[in-house]
């Protein structure tokens, strides 16, 4: 038996045409979904009185017989079966008998493949969720450990203002904290059973809907057969949430490609996450990083292609969507190693202090509080800008910055300045006058850290 649908035709598939449509290279990632789906219908086949209870048990125990055959490996492909489902179903007949033919009953291939599609989905969100979560604390930890470092930060990648080290990398334990939150939302919305739909239209049989759904680890069954069937946009959200969640590994890689570059060397990624060069001895390139941000346009691309695959479907099952799954594993494959890679990397980045502070001695990063000063001492901000920008340009002339002006230089641009000038013109005041819920100053910093720290129960870690 090779495939499930012969009795009509004369003529068997032309070569090309089942090169084209066969798809069990690719679907036999879903085998054990599969063999948990023919599992459950099976008991409820058997609930429903359209199976005895002996035959019911006979099915369960070479379906379960099958799955730890499969889990070792010991199935020879590529086989002769068009997917998956005609595979299990074919072994269960092989080893069964015409028993296995009833295993069938009541079901469809398009509900059963997208049930399974739930289910591996389901699974790998659950891990992405989790693996977010050490890639959150393992950034902040990092914060945690360097709350004094003080670097610059940028706007235009122009240097703008001192912050703290830690409030940028708890700036990202924020973006990761809504690429989860979206991961939740769209898992609580997938949690729903097709079984029960068929090819379409629903069973004749009375299969207990909320009993396959329960089986399988459903919350909820589905409202509508043909929505159960051709529903694709559970992947489709899937696809948004961890677009947007790679971009934000994508904008991390890039900091940490400049950062790491000589030319800045601000850190150090460890040997475990850098390769050399096959001819410049001296080199250590941060080829995770720049993985992880190449591979970000394929998951992009991937819920573009699945748009465009489902744009101009008519309801319900149409044979274009059995191209949704081979763009499915390479998301989530791409998703979990790119976590797992930052979650075990970025304890191991070493961050270099000198050159920080260095870099710091550029840019006027302190001109907007001097202007700030300017401005509780009765000036507009407009014309305290104005001023302060004639002191970068006296600074400049001089080659020193801000706060190596003399006062007396100062007080010629404005005699609003006074001695009191120097108390505003360090990078630690500068730091801790941000002290508005949410910026950068020491204690707001602290105050975040304790509160993401119970937020996410990483005290229980
Ligand atoms: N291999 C198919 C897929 O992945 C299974 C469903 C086939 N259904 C059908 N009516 N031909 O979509």
């Amino acid at each position: 038996m090779g495939k499930l649908w012969g009795g009509r035709f004369k003529k068997g598939l032309d070569e090309s045409a089942v090169a084209l449509s066969y798809s069990i290279e690719s679907d036999k990632r879903l085998y054990k979904q599969d063999i948990a789906v023919n599992r459950a219908h099976t008991k409820a086949l058997a609930k429903a009185g359209i199976l005895t209870k002996e035959e019911g048990k006979t099915l369960v125990a070479c379906l379960d017989d099958l799955e730890a055959r499969f889990a070792t490996d010991i199935l020879p492909f590529p086989q002769p079966d068009e997917d998956i489902h005609s595979c299990i179903e074919r072994l269960v007949i092989e080893k069964v008998g015409d028993l296995g033919k009833k295993m069938h009953t009541g079901k469809s291939r398009n509900d059963q493949v997208i049930t399974d599609t739930r289910l591996l989905l389901s699974d790998e969100i659950a891990r992405a969720i989790s693996l977010l979560d050490d890639l959150q604390f393992s950034l902040w930890e990092l914060a945690s450990a360097n709350q004094k470092v003080i670097m610059p930060g940028f706007t235009h990648l122009q240097v703008a203002q001192p912050v703290l080290f830690a409030h940028h990398m708890l700036a990202y334990v924020e973006k990761f904290g809504r690429d989860r939150a979206r991961l939740h939302d769209c898992l609580e919305r997938m949690d729903e059973c097709p079984l029960g739909s068929a090819a379409l239209a629903g069973t004749n049989y009375p299969l207990d809907r909320e009993l396959l759904a329960k089986e399988l680890g459903f919350s909820r069954v589905t409202q509508n057969s043909m929505d159960g069937v051709s529903n694709r946009d559970f992947i489709l959200e899937y696809y948004a949430a961890v677009s947007i969640m790679m971009l934000h590994l994508s904008q991390m890689s890039e900091e940490l490609i400049i950062w790491s570059s000589p030319i800045l060397g601000w850190v150090t990624i460890g040997d475990d996450f850098t390769t050399g060069s096959s001819i410049m001895p001296q080199k250590k390139n941060p080829d995770v990083a720049e993985l992880v941000r190449g591979k970000t346009g394929g998951v992009l691309a991937a819920f573009v292609g699945l748009h465009e695959t489902v744009k101009g479907l008519a309801l319900t099952y149409n044979r274009d969507l059995q191209e949704d799954k081979s763009q499915l594993f390479n998301v989530v494959d791409t998703v979990r190693l790119s976590l797992d890679c930052y979650a075990k990397m970025m304890p191991g980045i070493t961050i270099h202090e000198a050159p920080i502070r260095k870099a710091l001695e550029t840019g006027f990063v302190l001109a907007t509080e001097v202007a700030d000063y300017l401005v509780l001492k009765g000036v507009p901000f407009r014309d305290a800008h104005e001023i302060t920008g004639q002191l970068v340009m006296l600074a400049e002339e001089q080659s020193c910055g801000l706060e190596q002006l003399s006062v007396k230089d100062m007080q010629q641009v404005s005699d609003k300045i006074g001695e009191d000038i120097a108390d505003v013109l360090t990078l630690q005041a500068a730091i801790d006058r941000k002290s508005v819920v949410g910026g950068t100053a020491t204690k707001q910093v602290k105050f975040q850290l304790k509160r993401l720290k119970e937020h996410y129960k990483w005290n229980k870690r």
